[in-house]
Formats: C-alpha cells, sequence, structure tokens
C-alpha cells in the first residue's frame, strides 16, 4: 500500500538533502548539544542520504558510527554518497527504527531526523530508549502540526491531498490526546505519517525514561534527551 506524500525513500529527495546539509556549520550547531564524548558510539536512526554519519566520520574520537535505514536502496545510495564526505568508517545497517539492530545500552548518543513521523512512534522511542546508554543523548526532528495545515488547499482539484492532510491531522490530534496511533487508509493510500506535539513528546519520552533538556521550535522542531542515570530519575540538566 502506498504511502502519502512526501514518500520518504525517494531518492530526490536524499539527493537534495544530502546537498542542503553540505554546511557544516549548521551540522555543527545542530549536533553540538548531543556533547558527544571522545570514545562514543553513535547512530543515525532512518539515515538518508548519511550526512549526519558523514559529518560524524570526521570526528576521530567516535568509536563506532552506525547507521540505520528501512529501506536498502536509500542504504545503498548514503553508501555511495559517502565515498564524497565520509573520512572514517561507516557501519551502514539495514533495520527498522521500531527494532533497532543494536544491543541495549550500547548507543551513546543517537539521532533520529524526520523519522520518527513515520514510525509507530511508541515502539520506537522504547527502542531509542533501549539502546541509549544511562546519560546518553538524542536529537529527535519532529514534524510539527503547521507543516500539515499550510499545504491545505481550498483548490478543488486538490481535494485528495487535502483529505490526506486532514486525515494526517486528525491521527496526529488523536496521538496528541491519547497516546494512540492510528493509521486510517483511503482507497489505496494508507495514512503514513503524523504531527508530534511536545507534550506528547515529553510524555512519551518520560515513560521510556528520557528527559528533555533543549527544545527548539523554529524554523525545526528540535527535541534533545538525556536518559535518566541508573538511579531511574531525571537528570538534573
Ligand atoms: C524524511 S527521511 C529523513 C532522512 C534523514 N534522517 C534526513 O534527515 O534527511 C525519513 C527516512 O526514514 C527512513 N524510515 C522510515 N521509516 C523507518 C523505520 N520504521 N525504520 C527505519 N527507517 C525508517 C526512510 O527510509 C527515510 O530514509
Amino acid at each position: 500500500m502506498s504511502k502519502t506524500p512526501p514518500v520518504p525513500d525517494d531518492r530526490s529527495y536524499h539527493l537534495a538533502e544530502w546537498r542542503k546539509s553540505s554546511n557544516n556549520a549548521y551540522l555543527t550547531r545542530l549536533l553540538e548539544p548531543l556533547d558527544v564524548k571522545p570514545g562514543a558510539v553513535v547512530l543515525d536512526v532512518g539515515c538518508g542520504s548519511g550526512y549526519v554519519s558523514a559529518y560524524f566520520s570526521r570526528d576521530k574520537t567516535v568509536r563506532r558510527n552506525l547507521a540505520v535505514d528501512l529501506v536498502p536502496q536509500t542504504l545503498r545510495l548514503a553508501r555511495e554518497l559517502s565515498l564524497e564526505r565520509a573520512q572514517g568508517p561507516i557501519q551502514w545497517i539495514c533495520g527498522q527504527a521500531e527494532q533497532l539492530p543494536v544491543g541495549t545500552s550500547s548507543v551513546d548518543h543517537l539521532v533520529c531526523r524526520v523519522v520518527l513521523p513515520y514510525t509507530a512512534i511508541t515502539r520506537a522511542v522504547a527502542e531509542i530508549s533501549r539502546s541509549l546508554s544511562d546519560g546518553g543523548s538524542v536529537l529527535l526532528q519532529l514534524h510539527p502540526w503547521t507543516l500539515y495545515a499550510r499545504k491545505l488547499s481550498l483548490n478543488p482539484r486538490k481535494w485528495k491531498t487535502s483529505i490526506a492532510l486532514m486525515l494526517i491531522l486528525l491521527t496526529g490530534v488523536i496521538f496528541h490526546f491519547t497516546g494512540v496511533l492510528f493509521r486510517p487508509s483511503v482507497g489505496r493510500w494508507r495514512i503514513g505519517e503524523t504531527f508530534q506535539t511536545l507534550s506528547r513528546m515529553r510524555a512519551l519520552l518520560r515513560r521510556h525514561e528520557l528527559s528533555i533538556y533543549r527544545i527548539q521550535s523554529h524554523p525545526e522542531f528540535l527535541v534533545y534527551a538525556m536518559k535518566y542515570q541508573n538511579s531511574g530519575r531525571a537528570p538534573s540538566a
């Protein structure tokens, strides 16, 4: 069954992201709050074109640089592109955010940019928490509701897109109020994505021992969180 647009495994989308992300200063600003420690294991979940892993490959203090994506051809593209920019080994792994192919507490810093909106989000967050070491950090880039609302159109020729967008908004509202994610189908379309709100994400992350320490709403919706220390209490950060 096809997904609602934009299709996240689209080659031209990934190539555009790869070009956009050639800006080192931007990536440094984005990833700095993760506070990557020497000897760390880093993981990009839903790596797409692999620009985050290419960036990490230049940090010689990173011990293991892992990248996971669901789509084999996306991983092939990422591997090819990394030949241009990467400066160290990257382990490309085909796998699912909802069942991460890594050990428990084996990852120190994790990035997951514009992937959770397409996943079974509760399972994916549980997996992120499981794979992170105590005190490990994660960057999540999420979809705000405005991303979909501003694409709504009164143009009658765009009625299919508008219905899909309204269903996405409805799934997001249900997720916000109940924490339940449902994916309705319209004909051959399955509504394969949802928006996230800060309050729902805060509750979900807390349930999985992750505490938010930094938030950015604009121009990208970014949430940085830290895995609780052994005590099981939220870190003070
Ligand atoms: C919108 S793209 C973002 C790619 C990349 N993170 C970036 O910032 O450009 C979403 C990516 O997540 C991957 N993806 C979607 N659902 C996934 C899942 N359940 N598990 C792992 N990867 C997934 C897609 O194949 C795609 O590469």
